[in-house]
């Protein structure tokens, strides 16, 4: 949600500050916040909006100082207003805080004698460890007292008047990185954030703080012991962060998609057999359960039907914010999976801890190895998409997909469903889709044609069958979350059960369906919503257009893949449709409103 970022440099701080809350731009873009210390005073700039609002405040009222923390909301308590721009200052105390402090109100009732100025939880934190202060705690005790009072979940920073060679870190719920640089010290939400001004990073656990100072970092765990942590040199990732030509990062990332899946496939599959660490073995398992939120959910979907049809396993698929209070019996034998390219979404990794000591085996799909659910997870399984910085996931839903779809095939030989040579034809495809994904790229031209009329539409419909279904809903999902128009996917057969009541001449309907073995039956829908003046706009092959090309809308002829594989090729129409329909409306593509990229709040 929120990104966060410290530097103890021998520079001025504040172009630095800036720079690194740019790469951490896509965690929260309502307002942006800096403090540095300068001559021992304590001082802040903040601004609403976009991080450009706060390097024109910076212009006009430069800050001073070689020591700083910096801050980008994506507001949870307050709106996004100056006031509750972080930095929050309380005195002599200036704090940047990601996640959420449940206990805020019992801590602003306790601390009733202080003056709060804000609408934050966050405030609570600088005010409680500024009342340590003035209870003659020193800086450090204060700050780790402050810690002993909160509850939720938090990656905090400390910034202290008169001492500009400390800043006080901690991480509980939320991941904050230390950054080693030479006689520099830094502190950031991820290594990105970090990552031009240095690759020596100690990740924090799980209820660790942190005294770090320009010759080092002391970290301690949740009882107050020293703690060992690694420093690792993570690889520079900073070229990744460069749109490369293109007018956004969502489109530079819909366009990689060949590339990455097929770096992400030769991870996973040697000649003509999947290749995956020995313990990922579903011999004996007797249920898998997938859990994940928004698109990862919907890859989640998409992999049901792949488990089930391939390897014959029951498959339970959950959203994770349901999963971790309904309290589902968990089978000793089940295969928990849980799919995240960020690796920190708060529901995920609950879910997670949920099961750990229930299910046979802990699985993730993650984008980032060096992620908390990557981490808590008895294996993970990178995706390998690289960094995704639009907002709106594409190239990790898509290497999400073909690892998932790896890991059905492993299961399907493992449990005596498929013969070598079923394999070696399922790899045969699985190995063919990067080619047909750049020619469903190259339908770009034709996709956005149609787009200037969908972005006149308040409504739209995807509908889908089979392994389609899950794809009509990640369809609409894409479209709504970029712009901002109203789209539902439904599975095509359910459309009669309701649905077809919004059916007029003013609501288009895509149908995405390759000619398989449902096509005729998704055929009779698409009759039924055009028999009731509906649009429809056909995503199918050349067998299906020949069939039912006549009378839609529109029809987009897509490339021939292997029906229980399409999901993977028939992304690229639903992102593209989205994207174009965005241009038109002329929004946000890469930091849509509301949204951010890594959820780390409940
Ligand atoms: C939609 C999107 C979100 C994420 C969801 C889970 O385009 O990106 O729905 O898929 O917030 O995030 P991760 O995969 O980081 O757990």
């Amino acid at each position: 949600m929120c990104g966060i970022v410290g530097v103890l440099g021998d520079h001025e701080v504040a172009p630095i500050l800036v720079e690194a809350l740019k790469r951490l731009e896509y965690r929260g873009y309502d307002s942006a916040g800096i403090a540095t210390v300068q001559d021992g005073r304590l001082d802040r700039r903040r601004a609403v909006g976009k991080l450009a609002n706060l390097s024109d405040v910076l212009v006009h009222d430069p800050l001073a100082g070689k020591s700083g923390i910096g801050h980008t909301r994506w507001a949870t308590h307050g709106g996004p207003t100056v006031t509750n721009a972080h930095p929050h200052q309380a005195g002599r105390v200036a704090v940047v805080h990601n996640g959420i402090i449940e206990n805020y109100r019992d801590l602003r009732a306790r601390l009733s004698h202080r003056t709060f100025v804000t609408e934050t939880d966050t405030e609570t934190v600088a005010q409680l460890c500024e009342d340590f202060l003035d209870q003659g705690l020193g800086r450090r005790e204060a700050a780790t007292e402050t810690l002993k009072h909160l509850d939720g979940a938090y990656a905090l920073a400390f910034l202290f008047q008169g001492e500009a060679d400390l800043i006080v870190a901690a991480r509980k719920g939320s991941p904050l990185a230390i950054g080693h640089g030479e006689g520099e010290m830094f502190v950031g939400s991820d290594a990105i954030a970090l990552s031009p001004m240095t690759n020596l990073i100690t990740y924090l656990d799980e209820g660790d703080y942190a005294f770090v100072t320009r010759d080092g970092a002391q970290i301690f765990d949740a009882h107050g012991r020293l703690a060992n942590r690694d420093a690792r040199t993570i690889p520079a990732q900073a070229a990744q962060l460069d749109k490369g030509g293109h007018k956004h990062f969502m489109a530079k990332e819909i366009f990689e998609q060949p590339v990455v899946l097929s770096d992400c496939l030769n991870d996973y599959i040697v000649g003509d057999t999947v290749t995956f660490p020995d313990d990922v073995d579903f011999t004996d398992t007797d249920r898998m359960i997938l859990v994940a939120c928004g698109t990862a959910h919907y890859a989640c979907v998409v992999a049901k039907y792949w488990f089930e049809q391939l390897a014959g396993l029951p498959c339970d698929v959950d959203i994770a914010s349901e999963f971790r209070y309904r309290e589902p019996p968990v089978s000793d034998r089940a295969t928990a999976l849980f799919v995240s390219q960020s690796g920190e979404t708060a529901d995920t990794l609950a879910a997670l801890r949920h099961v750990q000591e229930k299910a046979a085996r802990v699985v993730s799909v993650v984008n980032v190895p060096e992620s908390s659910i990557a981490r808590e997870s008895d294996v993970a399984l990178p995706i390998h998409a690289g960094v995704e910085v639009g907002v709106a996931s594409t190239k990790a839903f898509m290497n999400q997909l073909g690892v998932l779809a790896t890991l059905a095939i492993l299961a399907a030989r493992q449990r005596g469903r498929i013969d070598a040579a079923r394999e070696a034809a399922l790899i045969s495809e699985l190995r063919s889709l990067p080619g047909l994904i750049n020619q469903a790229l190259a339908l770009e031209d034709k996709i956005a044609s149609h787009t200037a009329e969908l972005s006149e539409a308040h409504s739209v419909l995807f509908l889908g069958r089979g392994p389609m279904f899950p794809m009509a809903l990640e369809g609409a999902l894409k479209l709504k979350e970029i712009s901002y128009i109203h789209a539902e996917g439904y599975a095509s057969g359910e459309l009669k059960h309701g649905p077809i009541a919004l059916i007029d001449k003013s609501v288009p309907v895509i149908v995405m369906a390759p000619k398989d073995a449902l096509f005729d039956k998704t055929v009779s829908n698409m009759q039924e919503v055009m028999a009731r003046d509906g649009r429809v706009w056909l995503i199918t092959d050349a067998d299906g257009a020949a069939q039912a090309g006549d009378g839609t809308w529109a029809t987009l002829t897509m490339p021939r893949v292997d029906p229980i594989l399409a999901p993977l090729l028939y992304a690229v129409p639903a992102q593209l449709i989205a994207y174009h329909t965005a241009l038109h409306k002329g929004t946000d593509v890469d930091q849509p409103r509301n949204l951010a990229k890594s959820v780390t709040v409940e």
